[in-house]
């Protein structure tokens, strides 16, 4: 497997866990890492949170040495706030910080945060500016933009070239606007153009649901590194599927036994990582039981059952109630 150097981590040529809010917390990239993603990332953190000393936030920002090479990554619109936040999370050693410039959620758009960054390219490289100082060279500071505000608005060359010239190590560029969400397809062309403009590390995102799509955006952008988020939802195993498509080697998918034990093991780790109750806890761990269970014949009831799960013992005998199911239906 070839290796590429990307905000001075070097990494095999793979894939990256994409960032997830409420989704890719510690459990989750331990998973994945764990699976063979070669990077992950924090769930974006607030740069004013930390400053006034959120503890929310600042949990946020916990990093175990399996996720590594791990980046934190930032939201903020005031550079004076940016820069005290690289200063707070260098304690967490990060293996690098990341400035979020495509979040397209209005609680964060609505203080120009984000990716309503993409309409303010001099701000936005004002936040860039204050963070690479306050870095000062303990890590790479990098970013993860869009293609644009709307499809009117594609700028994600000029901007990613100002990026460059602010110092961003390493750009991540989901090919989506911002008024797309997640809707739509991922242009991939304006990620081989933002490729072909900046001499940085250009990381590729948007819209990989295989193997087979990870190759082919290698190919079609010329991208240093892959990201993949959506697709590894109750499926860890893409990054193998990823790994050896690029070897081009046969990839065996787990079997349905395997995939409940993982999803089982997911749990557990869910609930050893919280401070909540077990019951708080399981609330967050739902979505993720009716992830894995996506795509079997007849797991509509059962994936209907993961939203009532109140204990982990629940989640097991939901696993164990549908291998009987099975078992009885191909009897
Ligand atoms: C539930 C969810 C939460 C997300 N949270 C973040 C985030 O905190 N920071 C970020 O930069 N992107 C975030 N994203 C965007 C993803 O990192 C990624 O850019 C996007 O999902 C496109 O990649 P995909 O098609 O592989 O999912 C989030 C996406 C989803 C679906």
């Amino acid at each position: 497997m070839n290796t590429v150097t990307i905000a001075r981590q070097t990494v095999p040529q793979t894939a990256a866990l994409a960032p997830m809010a409420s989704v890719a917390d510690t459990a989750y990239r331990t998973l994945c890492a764990e699976h063979g993603a070669c990077m992950t990332t924090g769930e974006l953190v607030s740069a004013k949170g930390l400053c006034y000393g959120s503890r929310g936030s600042a949990e946020l920002c916990r990093i175990t040495q399996a996720e590594r090479p791990m980046g934190l990554q930032l939201f903020g619109s005031e550079p004076e706030f940016i820069s005290e936040a690289v200063q707070r999370l260098l304690d967490f050693q990060p293996d690098w910080i990341d400035l979020n410039m495509g979040c397209p959620v209005p609680k964060v758009v609505n203080q120009g945060a984000g990716s309503a960054l993409m309409k303010t390219p001099e701000l936005a490289g004002e936040c860039l500016k204050a963070a690479v100082r306050a870095a000062d060279g303990k890590c790479a500071v990098t970013v993860k933009m869009r293609i644009g505000w709307d499809a009117e608005h594609i700028n994600a060359v000029d901007f990613a070239k100002r990026m460059e010239a602010e110092g961003a190590e390493a750009i991540a560029v989901h090919g989506r606007t911002r008024t797309q969400f997640y809707s739509g397809n991922a242009d991939w062309s304006q990620i081989a153009t933002v490729k072909a403009a900046v001499s940085v590390p250009v990381i590729g995102n948007g819209d990989i649901t295989s193997g087979a799509d990870a190759v082919r955006m290698y190919r079609e952008t010329g991208c240093d590194l892959v990201m993949v988020g959506r697709a590894s939802y109750g499926n860890p195993w893409i990054f193998e599927e990823i790994i050896h498509a690029l070897e081009g080697t046969p990839f065996t998918p787990p079997d349905v036994e395997t995939r409940l034990r993982e999803m089982l093991r997911h749990m557990r780790m869910i609930l050893d990582n919280s401070e909540k109750s077990e019951q708080l806890a399981m609330r967050e761990a739902r979505k993720h039981a009716l992830w894995y269970l996506r795509g079997y014949p007849g797991a509509a009831a059962f994936r209907a059952r993961s939203a009532g799960l109140c204990t982990y013992a629940d989640a097991e005998q939901l696993a164990a109630d549908y291998l009987a199911y099975r078992a009885n239906r191909a009897k």
